[in-house]
């Protein structure tokens, strides 16, 4: 199954992604997490997209699609994969089309988490997330164990897994989140008319606690599995 997670910043496709991950298992492909990895790690590619990324802009079409092309060559996407965070512009849905196609294979489901724009600003800057796995916590709506009855703060932001400390991203801001909802209204949301007349589309209510969206994401993944 190859399925595209979408939605806007903020919209639960980190939050999500792993339970679909365990349910279907195959991996989630966040471009997001890749390019933080680089940068993280120094490489050019992460010096090239660094600035970009903070700012809320998005890095070039060139980049992420040579990312996701190296990565789904490897052996545990043969069954399948979930794309978080791509395709983000036409451009890349051409590419990423025409790269399956090659194989045989095409996108079969897009699951898209429905958020209006004023609900995403205090999830973003409530968020906390652990770097390595990039599993996604929030000081309110899905705070880690360790945060307790204290204030949050780097030493009681712990993952709940590992007991690492959680850290912001740079990009958590709400000057970057302006630019990065900008990015999405425009070069993003056109993508679902584009896979809208295959009826490959599934539109889930996301603008509810957790453990709803939950059930109206695993009815989509019956249809799936
Ligand atoms: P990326 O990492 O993809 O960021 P994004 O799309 O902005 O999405 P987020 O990770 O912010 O949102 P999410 O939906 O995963 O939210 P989460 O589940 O964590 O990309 C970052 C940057 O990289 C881009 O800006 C760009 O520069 C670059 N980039 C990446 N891919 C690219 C591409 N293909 N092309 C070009 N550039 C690219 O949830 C957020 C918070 O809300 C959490 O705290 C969570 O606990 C909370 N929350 C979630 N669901 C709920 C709920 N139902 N109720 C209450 N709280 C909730
Ligand atoms: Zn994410």
């Amino acid at each position: 199954i190859i399925m595209i997670l979408f939605g806007p910043p903020g919209a639960g496709k980190g939050s999500h992604g792993p339970k679909i991950v365990k349910t279907l298992g195959i991996p989630q492909l966040s471009t997001g997490d890749m390019l933080r990895a680089a940068v993280a790690a120094g490489t050019e590619l992460g010096k090239q997209a660094d600035d970009m990324m903070s700012s809320g802009g998005l890095v070039s079409d060139e980049l992420v699609v040579n990312l996701i092309k190296e990565r789904i060559k490897e052996a545990d996407c043969a069954k399948g994969f979930i794309l978080d965070g791509f395709p983000r512009t036409m451009e890349q849905t051409k590419m990423l089309d025409a790269m399956l196609a090659s194989s045989g294979e095409k996108v079969d489901y897009v699951v898209a988490l429905e958020v209006p724009d004023a609900v995403l600003t205090e999830r973003i800057c409530g968020r906390w997330v652990h770097k390595e796995s990039g599993r996604s916590y929030h000081i309110k709506f899905a705070p880690p164990k360790s945060l307790g009855e204290q204030a949050p703060s780097v030493t009681t932001m712990l993952d709940d897994e590992t007991g690492q400390p959680l850290m912001q991203r740079k990009d958590d801001t709400e000057e970057a989140l302006k630019s990065r909802l900008e990015a999405y209204h425009s070069q993003t949301v056109p993508i679902l008319a584009h896979y809208g007349p295959a009826g490959i589309v599934k539109k889930v209510d996301a603008n509810r606690p957790h453990l709803e969206v939950w059930s109206s994401i695993e009815i989509v993944l019956n249809l799936a599995g």
